[in-house]
């Protein structure tokens, strides 16, 4: 059993020990329901705390038992709660740590609560598309008011107990703990041992000035800010029902509010996200425990736009970094850049000066790679120029300390070759951040041939420590993100062919939930980058068929936003994409020259091809081994190219639209004429699997 009972004075003190976060598994929540019955027969006993061991009272929900029969079994959440509210002695809650969803819906449900300050309180669930669904929207409302609740309810998000418990009228914490929160849970325990009849939360009245207008307000609120999900607007249906519905009836209801938003596609997709971060931090071979690499100083090479995040990366993580560049001017460039975006960060209450002045002081700059000799770290964002990166590399050989970690930040290029120029191999990984570097979860680790098992694991575990969703990529053009992306922007580039504007592929895949068209996204990334990277793959595959008008667009200088004319046209200083008549015509021009008559295309083809081109190559991805799993590669579209979170990810779109009918549609597409033919091939992977019947995952 997953809880430990003691009795000290005449109470009985449960204690929940699932680590980390005492989940409130199956095995947990027998050994509740034990302890609660050995203590109401045992006639020594007067009173009962519950708390959790190590560093939590409870996270709530076990999530090794999410979807399996287990999580239902009797004494489900529910009745353990209706156990707690039927016991004869008093019992109090000693929360501390970490008090979140089911373990603050457990807390709700005791007697008393004594908090530790520090605790986060929350009720997280919405975050996975859900509510809470054992009266936590019924209780909260009860104990802290309807606005503070739905506030917490509808966001999510922790709070702390000192700030909770300093609300006036609050009900939620009877006592702030000073010491030891058990101790003063079990000191509350005795004082209270007499007291009858025992509070219950269910008993407390929720009352609002204006409840309709209140609702109205909120209903309007998060509305607006979830236009995607279900779930917060029916968080709100929820904590309505604790202000107009006699307490069991709105218990009903929200079990069932709960129950129909289990089967949404975006809880779906939510939960997977939520797995699919989890699971991207383990690769099969490197065993959790491989040793880590001390990282206590970092190197940067190259002070452009991707030196420059990169670094922000390491100093907002309290990590000194030296800089390195070719030329005194770059070095300044580069250092003016960073210290700009923290000034404009200040600026909007989001970073304290004295934060901004620490991270700036733990950045140092060089034109002298002997600087370098003691980091931990060196990361390369030089030119994406195999040449260049050789120089660095061999240099970096000669000058970086043996067993410090050799990185690279190329976006395409060969990371074994960068490898080769060096004696060691083993410590040479591709470190890929996406733009702005500062900014983007994403971090893709390219696993050489050789690279090291403790090197992996030590890069992962640094992603941790700067806020990066890692995810291991094997060697390939491309990696996982970019090699899918450039099957996408193909097919963009072919509904031009066909027929379509820019805009309108744009507006029917920002409709489905991209946060941005393929051509607004070329013109922020600078269409010139694709067009060198075009003109490399023209020698490397000969065969590959592109539509011919994005070099157009380069020949005419129209790169993107930098040069404020891409696809679109921009303002200065500004990032409206604005359609743009000449190109238009531009497009038209071409398609008559190659001989095709424009066809009116639906949303609909636009999407399907567009995501259809990604889940393919995502299906050779997956046989060459290049990704470990399907679900790290929805870790890559949602978190590094905007891929709508409430679909999940192309794999877990593809899985739920049917592999079978993907297959379908990429048959009806090769049969345009003006389509490549070779483009819709279905991946070997993906025609098993359809045939099969079987998903991704
Ligand atoms: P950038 O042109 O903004 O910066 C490169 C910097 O490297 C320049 O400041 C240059 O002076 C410096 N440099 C060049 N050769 C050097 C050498 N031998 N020693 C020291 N410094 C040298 O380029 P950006 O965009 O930062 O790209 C850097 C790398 O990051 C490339 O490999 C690129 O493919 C990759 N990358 C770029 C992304 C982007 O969106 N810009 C995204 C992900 C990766």
């Amino acid at each position: 059993m997953s809880a430990a009972y003691e009795v000290r004075d005449g109470v009985a003190v449960i204690t929940m020990n699932n680590p980390p976060v005492n989940g409130l598994g199956y095995d947990t929540r027998v050994g509740i329901a034990q302890g609660l019955e050995r203590a109401q027969a045992d006639a020594a006993v007067q009173a009962i705390v519950i708390t959790g061991a190590g560093k939590a009272f409870s996270g709530g929900a076990d999530i090794k038992e999410f979807t399996s029969v287990k999580s239902t079994m009797e004494p489900n959440l529910l009745t353990l709660i209706r156990q707690l509210e039927a016991c004869t002695k008093p019992v109090v809650a000693a929360v501390h740590s970490v008090c979140m969803g089911g373990g603050l819906e457990l807390a709700l449900g005791c007697h008393y609560r004594v908090a530790a300050p520090g605790c986060a309180v929350a009720l997280p669930e919405v975050k996975i598309g859900l509510i809470p669904g054992a009266g936590g929207t019924q209780r909260l409302p009860r104990v802290l008011g309807v606005e503070t609740a739905l506030n917490m309810i509808a966001t999510g998000e922790p709070v702390k107990s000192e700030l909770l418990a300093a609300q006036p009228g609050q009900k939620l914490f009877d006592r702030m703990a000073e010491g030891n929160v058990v101790d003063a849970a079990v000191a509350l325990a005795r004082e209270v041992a007499a007291v009858r009849p025992l509070p219950l939360v269910r008993h407390l009245k929720v009352t609002h000035p204006n409840p309709d207008g209140y609702i109205q307000f909120a209903r309007n609120t998060v509305k607006a800010m979830s236009k995607n999900f279900p779930a917060p607007q029916r968080c709100v249906d929820a904590v309505e029902l604790s202000l107009k519905e006699k307490f069991d009836v709105a218990m009903v209801k929200e079990l069932e509010i709960f129950k129909g938003l289990m089967l949404t596609p975006e809880c779906k997709a939510l939960r997977h996200a939520f797995f699919a971060e989890r699971a991207a931090s383990k690769i099969p071979d490197v065993p959790e425990g491989t040793p880590v690499r001390t990282i206590a100083k970092v190197g940067v090479i190259g002070a452009g736009t991707m030196g420059g995040g990169i670094s922000m990366n390491f100093l907002n993580a309290g990590v000194p970094v030296t800089m390195l560049e070719m030329k005194q001017d770059a070095l300044d460039r580069g250092v003016a850049t960073i210290r700009k975006n923290y000034e404009s960060q200040v600026k909007r209450g989001k970073l304290k000066a004295d934060k901004f002045e620490q991270r700036m002081a733990l950045l140092s700059t060089t034109l002298a790679y002997d600087d370098l000799k003691d980091a931990d770290l060196i990361i390369e964002a030089v030119f994406e120029e195999m040449g260049v990166k050789e120089t660095v590399f061999r240099t970096l050989d000669e000058v970086a300390k043996p067993g410090a970690i050799l990185a690279s930040n190329t976006s395409t290029l060969d990371v074994n070759r960068i490898a080769s120029f060096t004696k060691r191999p083993q410590d040479v990984v591709g470190m890929h951040f996406f733009s702005p570097a500062n900014v983007m979860k994403l971090l893709e680790v390219v696993r050489g041939e050789k690279t090291a098992k403790d090197v992996l694991a030590t890069v992962m575990a640094v992603a941790k420590k700067i806020r990066k969703t890692a995810v291991v990529s094997g060697v390939c053009d491309g990696f996982i993100g970019n090699r899918m992306i450039e099957q996408y922007s193909r097919q963009a580039g072919f509904l031009l062919d066909e027929g379509c504007t820019p805009q309108q592929v744009d507006k029917a895949i920002e409709k489905f939930g991209f946060a941005m068209g393929p051509f607004r996204m070329g013109d922020l990334a600078g269409n010139d980058i694709g067009w060198a990277i075009r003109k490399r793959r023209a020698v490397e595959y000969p065969d590959m068929k592109y539509s011919k008008t994005a070099d157009l667009l380069c020949e005419k200088g129209r790169y993107g936003q930098k040069t404020q004319a891409g696809w679109y046209d921009y303002k200065p200083g500004k990032r409206d994409a604005i359609p743009n008549a000449e190109v238009e015509q531009m497009i038209a021009d071409h398609r008559a020259s190659i001989g095709i008559a424009p066809r009116k295309i639906s949303d609909d083809e636009i999407v399907h091809r567009l995501v259809y081109s990604l889940v393919n190559e995502a299906a050779h991805i997956l046989e060459e081994g290049i990704a470990n799993k399907a679900s790290d590669i929805d870790m890559v579209y949602l978190t590094g190219y905007g891929f709508p979170l409430h679909r999940g990810g192309p794999i877990c779109y593809a899985d739920t639209v049917g592999l079978y009918n993907v297959v379908q549609a990429m048959k009806g597409f090769a049969a345009n004429p003006h389509d490549d033919q070779a483009f819709w091939q279905p991946a070997p992977l993906l025609a098993r699997l359809a045939a099969e019947g079987k998903t991704f995952s």
